[in-house]
């Protein structure tokens, strides 16, 4: 990672990357900070293009990335182009399953602008579209060359969206970095870019050790598996980031309800994630309600459901076959559902 794309142009040329740019951002991103990324791409001496799509998660769709193919077309964009997500997540993601596929893939770069895709999207090459069927279903493993996260951008960020991001950020300390999360725990995310890097450094270590997805790579779903089910029962009207913070402080009370770890470690988690102001409870669901969306997330492995648990800060396991009963336990305690 460098530290800022006001360098852009040149690092594209740096890395042998001369041919038309087409810059894709959407409407949100794109009024705020593509006149940057457009002045340091004429500095690098490069064509550049603008592609601007419409912003947010109901956007992340084919016919979206078809408006991308259609605009890269009509600018008669060769195999020497080189495709630059400027954005969030949805962008990064969608963006990328364009350069993946477009004339069979020409290079992409990633351009993160949102704290969450800057530690967790932008990292490890998993890219995709959604579905009426479910989120990501369509997608591809597409490396970008070049990742460069300009963290003045983050001062445009709405502060919900720093907030869910920083759920990830958490997740990454719990996962595999202690001194991230002892760090975060005194209160502070400052100095912004240690943090940031230490969190993608997470990322970075967890994808290495299995790029495909076949086994470790799952650790990465710390508080996903209750997490998504929250997000579904919510009808998305809670944020990722807040269900993951949720979902976080559920397979802490399950770990310590199997034995894996000690209370203390559900105290220490919800301390730290509010004050980050993310939420550490998602009351007004059912426990048999969210219980059920679990079987919907694709992340099951044959059917059966996996929990990514907690053993200490910076040490996880993964577990299958946990009963029913204790399951509903952890969601009952993340609900508060009287029932
Ligand atoms: N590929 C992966 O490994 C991976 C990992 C995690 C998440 N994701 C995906 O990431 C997506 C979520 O990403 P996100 O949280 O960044 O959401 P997002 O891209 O929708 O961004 C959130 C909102 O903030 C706006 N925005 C972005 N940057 C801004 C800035 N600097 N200033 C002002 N507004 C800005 C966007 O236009 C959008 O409206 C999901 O689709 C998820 O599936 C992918
Ligand atoms: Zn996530």
């Amino acid at each position: 990672m460098q530290p800022c794309w006001r360098g852009l142009g040149t690092a594209l040329v740096e890395r042998g990357l001369r041919g038309p740019v087409a810059l894709v951002t959407d409407t949100e991103v794109g009024p705020r900070h593509a006149q940057v990324a457009l002045g340091s791409l004429a500095d690098g001496g490069l064509t550049a293009h603008l592609v601007t799509l419409p912003a947010g998660e109901a956007a992340k769709t084919l016919d979206t990335v078809r408006l991308a193919y259609d605009a890269l077309l009509e600018a008669r964009l060769g195999r020497d182009t080189t495709i630059v997500a400027l954005g969030g997540g949805v962008i990064g993601d969608m963006v990328g399953f364009v350069a993946a596929t477009y004339l069979r893939g020409v290079a992409f770069v990633q351009a993160p602008t949102t704290l969450l895709s800057m530690v967790d999207a932008s990292v490890g090459g998993k890219v995709a579209v959604d579905m009426p069927q479910g989120k990501n279903l369509i997608g591809a493993f597409k490396t970008p060359r070049l990742v460069l996260a300009d963290l003045d951008t983050l001062a445009t960020l709405p502060p919900a969206e720093s907030a869910s991001g920083m759920a990830e950020v958490i997740k990454a300390g719990v996962i595999d970095d202690p001194d991230l999360f002892e760090h975060l725990e005194r209160g502070s995310a400052e100095p912004l870019a240690w943090t940031i890097t230490r969190a993608i450094e997470v990322k970075q270590r967890v994808v290495e050790a299995d790029p495909y997805e076949q086994g470790r790579r799952a650790v990465l779903n710390l508080g996903h598996t209750f997490g998504h089910a929250i997000e579904h029962v919510s009808q998305y009207r809670l944020r990722h980031g807040e269900c993951v913070a949720v979902g976080m402080v559920a397979a802490a009370r399950l770990a310590a309800s199997l034995g894996y770890a000690t209370p203390d470690l559900e105290t220490r988690l919800r301390a730290c994630l509010a004050r980050f102001r993310l939420p550490t409870a998602a009351p007004g669901f059912a426990v048999d309600q969210v219980y059920d969306a679990m079987f919907q997330d694709k992340k099951k492995a044959g059917g059966k459901l996996r929990f990514i648990l907690p053993r200490a800060m910076g040490d996880v396991v993964i577990v299958g076959d946990i009963p029913a009963e204790a399951v509903k336990a952890a969601i009952q305690a993340v609900i508060g559902d009287p029932s």
